[in-house]
């Protein structure tokens, strides 16, 4: 910025102007002068000096006039006072009016001098100063709308997410929740604030059992798992919650991002079969059965022929033959019986039973299975859990085939975690987790399909008579794998309702 140092001279007497005009230029400044008040300021209005020199009694505007004038027009002015002894009062005026100091005629050359230079040093400190803040000021505008656009930005990115997502303190408490959690909860994003995420995104009064922002909290990491949320209307849907910990470098997570996606329809895509795939597996049905059959038929006949045609004495050869007979006719049987309940299998016959009890009852079949197989049995029961209502013949089937399941996909032996819970406010959860080789997600989608296997000797029919079972039970089941990881079969039962334990059902 080109220095402004322009000096505004002011009085009636021409002496005093002519000895600024020669006194001042040599202090590098460029002089104006004016012989009364209504001139100088218009010189002042043209100008802008930095500095005015002023005696204080002139004609038309008198001193103490002219200086409100300058101020109100430019308060960075600096302004200097020259005058008689007999002003001295008003001298003293101008300066509290924001004068920078008087001079008394006759004055000393020198101080002038030096005081017009601090004069001037400080109107240019005073303006740079202002300049600077200026600047200052335009670049936190400028910074304050660039952030404005970026949490716009996120906030947009955060609600176009049609999952729900919260972020959730220690205690369970939402501070951040998108549109999506709206959706889910039918609670506005402001009202959602402030309230516990169990109680508005799952309708609990407790934290619920194995959340994973719980875990997330305690190890720092990621985390998800598959819960079921009751609607309004009774009905239910799969949940797949994942947790990821946010904390500040080094420390303990301090808030939860809670993602919060509805699986329901994947689930049942999942379990769908399509049309073709239905009816190959008619035909390979048709195809199993014929050969059994086929085989024990072939077997009956070429008995009986044998024993019309007997050569010697019937009698000795005929228990023999009658005996083959039978095998084969109950083999047949047992292979149309099969069939039968897998196409039509019985219902159910519910009763109060505890689900643990069917856990080992498995476990104690399987001692062998275990064994051969280096397989360890991890047994975690909550106590008082309460009763279910189940058919305990048909849940032992269930817990069979998820155990032998879990040990067949551990060929080098491994654990088998089994834990049974009370998922309040109604579900007795189990959790059978294995160390084995895990499912792919392209395999996930199948393992329930009627006949899907992957293992030589399977049937694999075994989840899908699981997963029977369970519906038949008003139960949920859901998978949770990591190839190379190992897999998490969950059951959840309906608990026995207090209202039932009262009745003496439970
Ligand atoms: N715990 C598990 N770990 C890894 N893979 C599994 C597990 N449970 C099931 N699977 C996969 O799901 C497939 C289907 O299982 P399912 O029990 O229905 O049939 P299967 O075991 O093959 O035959 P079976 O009718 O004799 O039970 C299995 O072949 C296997 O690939
Ligand atoms: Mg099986």
């Amino acid at each position: 910025m080109e220095e402004n140092k322009k000096v505004l001279v002011v009085d009636d007497e021409q002496g005093v102007l002519d000895l600024m005009a020669e006194v001042l230029p040599g202090l590098g400044c460029e002089v104006l002068l004016a012989r009364d008040g209504e001139k100088a300021l218009q010189l002042f209005q043209a100008e802008r000096p930095p500095l005015v020199i002023t005696d204080l009694k002139m004609p038309k505007i008198d001193g103490l006039t002219l200086i409100r004038a300058i101020k109100e027009a430019s308060p960075r002015a600096e302004i200097l006072i020259i005058t008689g002894h007999a002003n001295l009062e008003s001298a003293i005026q101008a300066v509290r009016l924001g004068a920078f100091d008087y001079f008394l005629k006759p004055f000393n050359l020198e101080a002038l001098g030096r005081r017009v230079n601090q004069a001037l040093e400080r109107h240019r400190l005073v303006s740079e100063k202002e300049a600077l803040l200026k600047e200052l000021d335009q670049r936190v505008q400028a910074r304050t709308a660039a952030l404005v656009e970026s949490q716009r930005r996120l906030r947009a990115v955060f609600n176009e997410i049609r999952d729900s997502l919260v972020i959730v303190d220690q205690t369970f408490t939402i501070v951040v929740a998108n549109e999506g959690a709206t959706a889910l909860s039918g609670t506005p994003v402001e009202t959602l604030i402030g309230r516990k995420c169990y109680r508005e995104l799952f309708g609990r009064e407790e934290i619920c059992e194995g959340c994973p922002i719980l875990e997330g909290f305690a190890t720092g990491r990621a985390a998800s798992s598959s819960m079921l949320r009751r609607n309004p209307d009774g009905s239910y849907r799969y949940m797949e919650v994942s947790g990821y910990p946010r904390a500040e470098e080094g420390g303990r997570p301090t808030e939860v991002i809670e993602h919060i996606r509805d699986v329901t329809k994947k689930i049942h895509q999942a379990r769908h079969l399509h049309n073709a795939e239905k009816l190959a597996v008619v035909g390979r049905l048709a195809a199993g059965v014929t050969h059994e059959l086929g085989n024990a038929l072939a077997i009956i006949g070429g008995s009986a022929q044998f024993l019309l045609r007997y050569p010697g004495d019937r009698r000795q050869a005929s228990r023999e033959f009658l005996e083959i007979i039978l095998r084969n006719v109950e083999a047949a049987d047992n292979t149309i019986r099969e069939l039968m309940n897998f196409a039509r299998p019985r219902d159910p016959l519910l009763g109060p039973m505890d689900v643990t009890e069917s856990l080992d009852r498995a476990c104690l079949l399987l001692r062998g299975e275990f064994a051969q197989h280096g397989v360890e049995v991890v047994q975690q029961y909550a106590p008082a859990l309460p009763r279910i209502q189940g058919d305990s013949e048909q849940l032992q089937k269930v817990f069979l085939n998820l155990l032998l399941n879990a040990v067949q996909a551990m060929e080098e032996g491994g654990t088998i975690t089994i834990r049974a819970v009370f998922d309040p406010p109604e579900w007795v959860r189990v959790e059978l987790m294995d160390t084995g080789r895990g499912i792919s997600q392209e395999h996930l989608e199948r393992i329930f399909d009627p006949f899907f296997t992957t293992r030589e000797r399977g049937t694999g029919l075994g989840l899908s008579i699981v997963h029977r079972h369970v519906e038949a039970h008003r139960g949920r089941l859901t998978v949770e794998s990591q190839e190379g990881r190992g897999t998490r079969f969950t059951v959840f039962f309906p608990a026995t309702t207090p209202e039932q334990v009262q009745a003496g059902v439970g």
